[in-house]
C-alpha cells in the first residue's frame, strides 16, 4: 500500500489532467549517465520474455554465473549450528566486528596468503566482492581516474559511473569518457599492451578473468605491478575465481614481489562453496599500501567499512570458517572440480564445431568467438533456437563484441543438454 503513489493520477482538478506527484529532488546525474540496466537483470528480462513466448520450452540458464550445486554439508552444518546457538543464552551474539571475526580473518590469511606477507588484520570480511567494489569506489571518491580491462565485469565501470568518476557515455565508441579501457583480446593474449595504456589512479584487474576466462601469467602480473609502481597507481585485483586456476599461474596479486605497495585484492566464497546466496567475501588491504601523503589506505577502508557496514552475517561467517577447515577445503575443491568438468564439456563442444574458444582452463567461463557478428545477435539466435541463455560479450565492454560468454555454472544434465542443442544449431 505504501507504494500506491506510483502512477496515480491526480483527480483534484478534473479539468487539468495531471501526472503523478513528483518530489523536488533532482535525479543523481551520474545515474542518468548509465546506458541501460545492469547487464544481468537485463538478460534476466530477455529470458523472462522468451519464456512468455515459449511457455513449454525448457530454458537452460548459462548466462549469469550463478552456482547451482548444493553447498557441502560440512559447511551448512556449521551454519546450522551457529544459527541454533543464537537461540541460546551462551551462543547468542549481536553486532560483530565490522572487519569480520578474528578467527575467520586469520583462516583467510593462512589459507589463501600463506607466506605472502599478508596478515590477519589486513583482511576485511564482507558480504561479497561486489559490495566491496562499491565500497572501494566510495573510498577513492569521485576525483580519481580509473582503468579497466576491456571486456570486464560490469560492476567496475557502473560503480565508477555512479560515483561520478567518468564523463558521459560516448555512443560512437561505446565507452564512458574518462575511463581508460585496456583492450584484452586473443591478439594480445588477453593481457593489455601497457605501453599504450594511459596512467590512471586506479587499475581494476580481474584474473582469472570474468568474462574471458583467461588468467594472467606471473610475468604479465609482474609487468602490471611494475606499471602501477612506475605510475604511482593502485591496482584493485579481483581474484574471485582463483581456485579455478589449474595451470601454473598466480592465484593472488600478492604472489608478485612488491605488490603489497601498489595493490589490494577482493575475493569471495561465492564460486567456491556455492555462497552466491549466503553472501561472504573479503578484501585484503595491506598496511604497506599508502596514499601520496603517506596515509595508509587500510585506515580509510576501515573507516568506510565501519560507517557503511556492520559486518558480514555471523551465520555466513561460521560457514566461511567451515569452508577453510581441512574437510571444507576438500569439499570446495570438489565443487570447483565439478564446474571445471562442465567447462571442459562446453569447450569440447565449441571446439568440435570449429569455433575459436578461449578461457575455460583456469576459469568457469568459456569465451566463444563469432567473428564479424554482433554479440547480441548471436545471444538472440542461441536463445531463440536452443532456449539456452548465454551472455553477449559486448555487455562487458566494446572489445567483447563478436564474443559470447557461456557460463559453466549449471547442473550436469542442463550443461549436456545445452551442448547437444549447440551441436544441432551449429553443426
Ligand atoms: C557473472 O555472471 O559475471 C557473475 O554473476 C558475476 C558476479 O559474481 O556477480
Amino acid at each position: 500500500k505504501g507504494s500506491s503513489r506510483v502512477a496515480v493520477k491526480c483527480v483534484a482538478s478534473p479539468s487539468v489532467e495531471q501526472t503523478a506527484y513528483t518530489t523536488k529532488v533532482a535525479r543523481n546525474e551520474n545515474l542518468a549517465k548509465l546506458q541501460a540496466g545492469y547487464l544481468f537483470p537485463e538478460i534476466a528480462r530477455k529470458r523472462a520474455a522468451h519464456m512468455l513466448k515459449y511457455p513449454d520450452a525448457k530454458v537452460i540458464p548459462l548466462g549469469i554465473g550463478d552456482t547451482t550445486e548444493r553447498i557441502p554439508e560440512v559447511i551448512t552444518t556449521a551454519m546450522a549450528e551457529r544459527a541454533k546457538a543464537l537461540s541460546t543464552k551462551k551462543g547468542y551474539s549481536g553486532y560483530g566486528a565490522e572487519q569480520g571475526e578474528k578467527q575467520l580473518r586469520a583462516a583467510i590469511a593462512s589459507t589463501f596468503y600463506q607466506n605472502l606477507g599478508i596478515e590477519e588484520d589486513d583482511i576485511f570480511v564482507s558480504d561479497g566482492a561486489k559490495s566491496d567494489i562499491s565500497r572501494l569506489q566510495v573510498l577513492f571518491g569521485s576525483k580519481v581516474s580509473m582503468a579497466v580491462q576491456d571486456p570486464s565485469y560490469p560492476a567496475y565501470v557502473d560503480s565508477s559511473v555512479i560515483l561520478g568518476q567518468t564523463g558521459l557515455y560516448q555512443k560512437d565508441v561505446e565507452r564512458f569518457a574518462k575511463i581508460e579501457y585496456m583492450r584484452c583480446t586473443p591478439e594480445n593474449d588477453f593481457f593489455p599492451d601497457l605501453s599504450n595504456v594511459a596512467r590512471t589512479d586506479i587499475i581494476f584487474f580481474c584474473s582469472p578473468n570474468n568474462p574471458t576466462g583467461s588468467a594472467a601469467s606471473r610475468e604479465q602480473l609482474t609487468q602490471l605491478v611494475q606499471f602501477a609502481k612506475d605510475n604511482g597507481s593502485i591496482i584493485v585485483y579481483d581474484s574471485a575465481y582463483a581456485m579455478y586456476v589449474s595451470e601454473d599461474k598466480p592465484r593472488s596479486i600478492f604472489e608478485i614481489p612488491g605488490a603489497e605497495e601498489v595493490a589490494l585484492e577482493v575475493s569471495s566464497f561465492s564460486k567456491y562453496a556455492g555462497f552466491t546466496g549466503v553472501r561472504l567475501g573479503w578484501t585484503v588491504v595491506p598496511k604497506q599500501l599508502k596514499y601520496s601523503d603517506g596515509f595508509p589506505v587500510a585506515n580509510d577502508f576501515n573507516r568506510i567499512v565501519c560507517t557503511a557496514f556492520n559486518g558480514a552475517s555471523n551465520i555466513a561467517q561460521a560457514g566461511g570458517l567451515a569452508c577453510l577447515s581441512p574437510e571444507g577445503i576438500k569439499a570446495m575443491h570438489e565443487v570447483v572440480g565439478f564446474y571445471k568438468e562442465n567447462t571442459k564439456i562446453i569447450m569440447d563442444t565449441f571446439n568440435s564445431l570449429g569455433f575459436n574458444v578461449y578461457g575455460g582452463v583456469n576459469a568457469p567461463y568459456v569465451w566463444v568467438h563469432f567473428p564479424g557478428r554482433s554479440s547480441w545477435e548471436v545471444f538472440g539466435e542461441i536463445l531463440e533456437k536452443t532456449h539456452v541463455v548465454t551472455t553477449p560479450g559486448s555487455g562487458f565492454g566494446p572489445a567483447g563484441e563478436g564474443f559470447v560468454r557461456v557460463s559453466a555454472f549449471g547442473n550436469r544434465e542442463n550443461v549436456l543438454e545445452a551442448c547437444k542443442r549447440f551441436k544441432e544449431l551449429y553443426k
